[in-house]
């Protein structure tokens, strides 16, 4: 760009001098008759040739200079742009991988973890801290819970253990046997509970014991942020928490509410809007026990493809319950406890 600038200056100079050279100029302006013609006056005319010359050819430079220094800015400037933009691209593509890493071994840390409890690790848990909060959460009217367990609660200990785990969401609270555990198993997760009976006197007792102070001698550490009371039959309280708190997920489910058929069959469709997409696990309480209509429940979500079965288990169930319903209706109608270990498809 440049050249030809300064190569157009230097033409039109030329065109002059030539013009100069051939002696044509008109003498107007030395008094002389008009079309007076002078002959080359070679010293003054060369000196004024060259001098116009050198201008001509200094602008034209310049000009084509600052051009060429516009257009050399325009460049770098857009080279910038487009450098910040490969960079920014660059970075998130290095994001992206430490994410796709990260997610990675997040799943192989996952995966094994799940092996390692169906392969049966859980039966190492020592259920004593556990014992001990039991005895503070019981009351004089035991319904169903896990406080006298023992698979089932080592078995939600583990789970409770897994890497993964940061909210625990179950239906059903109690007196708080299984929150409890999970509390303790876990002392960073949240627990959302999901309970029908607000203001009932075993939930208050059970409650009050958590957020109380006498809760962290038991090893119950900062119950007060973590724990998450969502009062209301689950058949509205589930739903309501998923559409209103879409990016509320949690890392393990528990189904332990209303036993009937079509609750259960509820609870278990509702839960998996709060299942974690990413990992997740579940478990449903009151399953493989004769007389109960949960694997009803389970199997039918099985047949609708909702859930993939991973373990399914019972053992004797509570004594206490036992004892209890011997006083007064007569026989315990779950003398087995079962649980079903399971994951959203
Ligand atoms: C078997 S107990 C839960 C025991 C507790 N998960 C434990 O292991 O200690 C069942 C609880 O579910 C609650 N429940 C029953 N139907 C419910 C419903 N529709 N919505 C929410 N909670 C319900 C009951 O009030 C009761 O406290």
């Amino acid at each position: 760009m440049a050249v030809k600038w300064v190569l157009g200056g230097v033409v039109g100079v030329l065109v002059v001098a030539a013009l100069v050279v051939v002696g044509t100029l008109t003498a107007t302006s030395a008094g002389l008759p008009a079309g007076t013609t002078l002959h080359h006056a070679p010293g003054i005319i060369d000196e004024a040739l060259k001098h116009a010359i050198q201008e001509v050819v200094k602008n034209a430079m310049n000009d084509a200079l600052n051009q060429e220094m516009k257009e050399v800015r325009s460049s770098v400037n857009d080279l910038k742009t487009t450098m910040s933009h490969l960079l920014g691209a660059m970075n998130d593509a290095k994001s992206t991988m430490e994410n796709l890493t990260h997610s990675q071994s997040a799943q192989r840390i996952f995966d094994q973890e799940l092996r390692d409890i169906l392969n049966g690790n859980w039966k190492s848990v020592d259920l004593a801290p556990l014992d001990a909060i039991a005895k503070r959460t019981r009351t004089e009217r035991p319904a169903g819970h896990s406080g006298e367990l023992i698979a089932e609660r080592q078995l939600y200990y583990r789970l409770a253990q897994m890497s993964h785990v940061n909210r625990i969401c179950e239906i059903g609270f109690n007196t708080g046997h299984s929150a409890s555990l999970w509390l303790f198993a876990n002392p960073t997760a949240e627990v959302v509970m999901f309970e029908v009976r607000n203001n009932d006197t075993q939930v208050k007792h059970g409650e009050n014991f958590l957020r109380g102070p006498k809760a962290v001698q038991f090893g119950l550490k900062n119950v007060n942020q973590r724990l998450r009371m969502v009062f209301g039959d689950s058949g509205i309280t589930v739903r309501g928490v998923a559409r209103l708190e879409p990016s509320l997920k949690c890392d393990l489910l528990s189904i332990d509410g209303f036993h009937e058929y079509f609750h259960a069959l509820s609870d278990i469709v509702d839960m998996h809007s709060l299942a974690n997409p990413d990992r997740h696990v579940a478990v449903i309480d009151d399953t493989n026990c004769f007389g109960d209509s949960v694997d009803k429940s389970l199997e039918e979500a099985q047949r609708r493809g909702l859930v993939k079965v991973l373990l399914g288990m019972s053992e004797p169930g509570l004594k206490e319950l036992a004892e209890y319903m011997a006083k007064g209706s007569g026989e315990d109608p779950h003398p087995f406890r079962g649980v079903t270990l399971y994951q959203y498809s």
